[in-house]
Formats: C-alpha cells, sequence, structure tokens
C-alpha cells in the first residue's frame, strides 16, 4: 500500500515503483529502522501527543514486528517502496489505527537520517574492533622479529638495513592513525537528526533531547534543514574506509612482492593462497591481490557519494537515496578485508634468513660508511663523494664494501682505520642510529614498550 497516494488520481506505473525503490538493500536497516521508531513513539507519548497506551501499543508492536523479521516472517515489498513504509505498513495492518499514529511528528527523511546514523555508530564500533585486531597482530610480530634484519627500500631500491619488526610497526603506526580517524569520525556521526521533520521542524511539541538520550547520541544537531539534507558524516567514514583500504593495499603490494621467488622473504600459508587451473606448480596470493584491488572499489564507493551530493539544492532530494549501496558496499569490503588481511599476516611464515642475506648485499652500508669518515672530521658531502667511487670500484671488482682490503680502502681515503669493518657490518649499521623513531634495536625495543604503555 502507498501511503502518500491520497494527492494521487491514479497509480505509478510499476516500472516507477521499482525504480524509486530501496527496500532491495535498505532492508538492511530495519533493526535501527525500528529502534528509531520505538523511540519516537515513547518520545510522543511522553510529550502527551499520543496517548500513553497508544504509545505503548506501538512499542509492542514493533518490537515483535523485530522479532518477526528477524526469524524471517516478515515479507518486504517493492509496492512499499523503502524500509520505513514496509515497517510501517506492516504495523497498521497489525494494530489498525493506531499504527497509523506512529507518523505524527516526523517525516521520512529525519527517520533516515537517523537510521543510516545508528547504521554507522554501529558499524563504526565493527571496523575499530577489528583494527584492534590487525594491531594486536603487528604488535606480535614485531615484537617476535625484533633481530630480523632485512634491507629497507627506497624507490624499491636497497636502501639501509632495518629490522622486520622496524618495517611492521610503520604499518602499526599507519592502522593506529586510521583507527583514530574513525573514532574521530564517529564524534560527528554521534549527533541526532531525528525530529526535524521533513526540513523545518514540526508544530508538535516534541523532545529532541529525550530523543538522543533514548538513541544514545550525544548530541542533537541543532538545524533541521542540515540534519535532514547532508551526508558528510557517510562521507568522512568513506574517507576512513578510503585510506584504511590504500594502507592495506600498500601492506598488500609488499606481501605480493615478497612471496615472490625474486625475494621469497615470506610464504603465505596455503590457507590463504590459492592455485592455477593450468599450472600445477603456482601458489598465488589471492587474497592480497584483492584486498589490493578492492581499494579501488572503496575509493570509488567515495567518489560516487561526493558526485551525489554535489549538486544539491537544500534539503532533501531523492538522490540522497543513492547515499546507502556506496556505504553498504565500503563497510562490507572494509570489514571483510581487515578480517581476512588478520588472519593472512599471523599465519605467514617469515624466511629470516633470506632477508638476511638480502640485506648484505645491495651496499646499504654505504651511508654508514660516509658517517664513519664524518666522525673523523671529514665534510659529509666530501664523504658521499668518497664512497661513491668506493661504490662505483666495488660494483666494478664484483665486492660487497665490507670485502674490499684495507689497502683498497686507504686508497680513497686515509681516514680508514681497521675499526671500518665493524662500523659497517649489517648489524652495526642498525645498531648505531641513535634518533628518536630509528631502527635501532633499542629505539625499536622503546616503541613496542611505548604503545604496550599506551603512549
Ligand atoms: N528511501 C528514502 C531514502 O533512502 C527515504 C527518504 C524518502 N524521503 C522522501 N521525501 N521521499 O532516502
Amino acid at each position: 500500500m502507498k501511503l502518500w497516494k491520497g494527492r494521487f488520481a491514479k497509480a505509478s506505473a510499476s516500472s516507477a515503483d521499482e525504480f524509486n525503490a530501496s527496500i532491495g538493500f535498505d532492508q538492511r536497516l530495519y533493526r535501527e529502522d525500528i529502534t528509531g521508531s520505538i523511540a519516537h513513539a515513547k518520545m510522543l507519548g511522553k510529550q502527551g501527543i499520543l496517548t500513553p497506551e497508544e504509545s505503548q501499543q506501538i512499542v509492542q508492536a514493533l518490537q515483535e514486528i523485530l522479532a518477526d523479521i528477524e526469524a524471517g516472517k516478515i515479507e518486504f515489498t517493492v509496492e512499499s517502496e523503502d524500509i520505513h513504509m514496509n515497517i510501517e505498513t506492516v504495523l497498521t495492518e497489525r494494530i489498525g489505527q493506531t499504527g497509523k499514529k506512529l507518523h505524527t511528528a516526523r517525516s521520512r527523511n529525519d527517520q533516515v537520517a537517523v537510521d543510516f546514523r545508528l547504521y554507522l555508530k554501529k558499524e563504526s564500533a565493527a571496523v575499530d574492533e577489528l583494527l584492534s585486531q590487525l594491531l594486536d597482530t603487528l604488535l606480535a610480530l614485531a615484537k617476535e622479529h625484533q633481530e630480523t634484519i632485512m634491507p629497507g627500500y627506497t624507490h624499491l631500491q636497497r636502501a639501509q638495513p632495518v629490522t622486520l619488526a622496524y618495517h611492521l610497526l610503520a604499518y602499526y603506526q599507519m592502522f593506529a592513525r586510521d583507527k583514530e580517524r574513525f573514532c574521530d569520525c564517529l564524534t560527528r556521526i554521534d549527533r541526532l537528526p531525528l525530529g526535524s521533520g521533513a526540513l523545518a521542524g514540526t508544530t508538535y511539541n516534541t523532545d529532541r533531547d529525550f530523543l538522543a538520550s533514548e538513541l544514545g547520541f550525544a548530541s542533537v544537531l541543532p538545524n533541521g534543514m542540515d540534519a535532514v539534507a547532508d551526508r558528510d558524516f557517510a562521507l568522512e567514514f568513506l574517507n576512513c574506509c578510503s585510506i584504511t583500504m590504500m594502507h592495506l593495499s600498500r601492506f598488500c603490494e609488499e606481501l605480493i612482492l615478497w612471496s615472490s621467488v625474486e625475494f621469497s622473504f615470506i610464504e603465505i600459508d596455503d590457507a590463504y593462497s590459492t592455485g592455477s587451473s593450468i599450472m600445477p606448480q603456482k601458489k598465488n596470493p589471492d587474497m592480497a591481490e584483492l584486498i589490493r584491488g578492492k581499494s579501488g572499489r572503496v575509493y570509488g564507493d567515495l567518489m560516487a557519494l561526493l558526485t551525489i551530493c554535489k549538486g544539491l539544492p537544500l534539503a532533501y532530494n531523492k538522490d540522497l537515496q543513492e547515499d546507502k549501496e556506496p556505504v553498504f558496499d565500503a563497510v562490507d569490503t572494509v570489514k571483510a578485508s581487515l578480517g581476512i588481511f588478520t588472519e593472512m599476516i599471523r599465519t605467514m611464515k617469515v624466511r629470516e634468513q633470506k632477508m638476511a642475506e638480502a640485506a648484505k648485499y645491495g651496499y646499504m652500508n654505504a651511508t654508514d660508511a660516509a658517517d664513519y669518515l664524518v666522525a673523523k672530521g671529514i665534510p659529509f658531502r666530501d664523504c658521499h663523494e668518497i664512497i661513491g667511487r668506493m661504490v662505483l670500484y666495488a660494483i666494478e671488482n664484483g665486492k660487497a664494501l665490507d670485502e674490499l682490503t684495507i689497502e683498497e680502502f686507504h686508497s680513497f681515503s686515509d681516514a680508514f682505520g681497521e675499526d671500518i669493518y665493524e662500523k659497517i657490518a649489517v648489524r652495526s649499521c642498525i645498531e648505531a642510529k641513535k634518533s628518536a623513531g630509528s631502527t635501532s634495536f633499542a629505539s625499536v625495543a622503546r616503541q613496542i614498550a611505548d604503545i604496550e604503555a599506551g603512549k
């Protein structure tokens, strides 16, 4: 039944009904919709807009409808267009005239806005929990790999030796900021739009503070037109999702590279790998590739909603019905990606030996050799030049820097002493870092301790 049929002389085309309906996707909001309606009915009762009996009858019927939806006993219809009118229709079928009073002092515009915010509050908590699990996993791995030495890269060229713990803690910090970002976004989601009516408020003596406390919102949106028209909270949420996916995607890119024979730094567990239908030897990192691919999809969700909102005159426009699918898609994708990713890194095998071998070659101690000369009083630029020439010489002679003889060292600078070998050993290069937040073993231990102390 169309709840708005009064003004129309003839029925809408069924193709228009199909096109207009959102029930196919917004049924996901049934719980939030009923929660919002129960609070609204209680408020109407408390304010004397409905009698206490009417209010109670509605609340009870809504609770039963919720249970019946969950038991799969209610079928939604395209005819009733969206989740709001589907539930109201069922309510009226069940309790008659009283059901028709629920929508007093309310519009679907503030109803959908409150449903959407309640939904995002719930999903923010779910994403937060998944991020916590990822952070715990990263921290545990970092603790385990404080002595695992590997090449650090810039331009994907071997740059300076680091520990795997240091590399993992870099991601720890990124995901910790993602968690912060979701929490911060939540403070703006957590504001009540209900009670705004269609756009201009209502003529009833409603109590929006009561609605906020019933529904657990931290505050009441101060302007009704803003409350029903804007979706910036959903955009912020999609932005948080996009940045998280970007971080996951970068990490996945590394896992894909690291699991190639060329790197052989890790092996992804069989449980999170797939085979090839034609090449029997293949073991592919499909989960990591899919997460990398799905990051594009989540960016698309953000772009879709930004574009949907950009030309809308105030206040509500039906374009806003298009806000839900991108958000639902992003929520599903981020949650699935975080879950799979955490399991994938928890179970992957780290090939410490391969990492250590890779760290030996590539002249990654060249900066440390330059620093050695700086300590002898030579200006850094000159040291850079000297070591650069030494590296070229060593490459031509197929040697690592620490494989050059002391005579060879002396042919580049008299300042070299026998202690140069000790100073440019891979482990010393890591140990010698002194700046706060460096890869030195002591600094990494401090970073871990700070995280554990909640700093
Ligand atoms: N299904 C609609 C949506 O998702 C609900 C709000 C409809 N409001 C209206 N004035 N037609 O946006």
